[in-house]
């Protein structure tokens, strides 16, 4: 199973949308995947609950409140036998927890927002994983998300500015874009959304699952949409034309 943290200490950085959105392409793309919230505020939770039945079906694993010192819920993960883990975790963690978020981890996750108070928590940040999380330079488990951007703004340009300096890699822009807040209302990923609407979206996702892992392709996605566009078909026909 492939393990991936979305971390942040930082509150209202696009965890939570990262997690669901990440989880709902990877489901799209024809995999089994858990979503694990150990947020106390249950946003992906809630988002999971939310979701239309009759898209790509994602295990929900409910975290709050339990020890993420211990491998309980990381036992009950496993038994789901998924191929992915996507574990959103909560904001303003102490920072002797993320050697608990990351140990387990292949792949860490950190979106960070274009203004400057956010580029600095990214720095403290991505100091703490190395010191407290037990991430190593060049062990290819960190990867930046520039999250909520805008092109052609100062702060974009910023942010960029700031994130080549890193020797990190910066896997995607995720655009500020009302597609996210109309899918976290109806339980759904911005890729589920209809091509004409998703169109700006799409290359950002596909970079993200390239990274976390690189067999699968967007054609595998492609072909795993038809063959769910057909099942959705067929489960629209009335019994007799079966
Ligand atoms: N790419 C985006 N475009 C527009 N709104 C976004 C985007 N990402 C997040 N948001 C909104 O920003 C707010 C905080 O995002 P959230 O994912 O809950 O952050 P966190 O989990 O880090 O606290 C939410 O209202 C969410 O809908
Ligand atoms: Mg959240």
């Amino acid at each position: 199973m492939i393990r991936i943290a979305v971390l942040n200490i930082k509150g209202g950085s696009g965890k939570s949308t990262l997690a669901t959105n990440l989880a709902a392409w990877i489901a799209q793309c024809g995999r089994h995947v858990a979503l694990v919230d150990y947020d106390p505020q249950e946003s992906a939770t809630a988002w999971l609950n939310r979701r239309p039945a009759d898209r790509p079906h994602i295990a929900g694993v409910s975290a709050k409140g339990s020890d993420v010192r211990l491998t309980r819920v990381y036992r009950l993960v496993d038994a789901l036998n998924t191929e992915f883990a996507v574990i959103d975790t909560p904001a303003a963690l102490p920072v002797q927890e993320l050697i608990y978020y990351c140990r387990d981890a292949h792949k860490v996750l950190l979106p960070v927002l274009p203004s400057r108070i956010d580029t600095d928590v990214c720095a403290r940040m991505i100091r703490h994983l190395h010191v407290h999380g037990g991430i190593k330079k060049g062990d290819g488990r960190l990867g930046i998300i520039a999250s909520r951007i805008r092109l052609d703004t100062l702060a974009y340009k910023q942010l960029k500015k700031f994130l080549a300096i890193l020797e990190i890699p910066v896997i995607a822009d995720i655009r500020d874009s009302q597609n996210y807040v109309r899918c976290a209302e109806l339980g759904l990923g911005v890729t589920e959304l209809p091509p004409y609407q998703r169109g700006a979206d799409m290359a950002a996702w596909e970079a993200i699952l390239r990274w976390i892992h690189p067999a699968d392709t967007p054609e595998r996605a492609a072909s795993s949409e038809h063959a769910s566009r057909i099942a959705q078909l067929v489960n629209l026909l009335p019994d007799r034309d079966l």
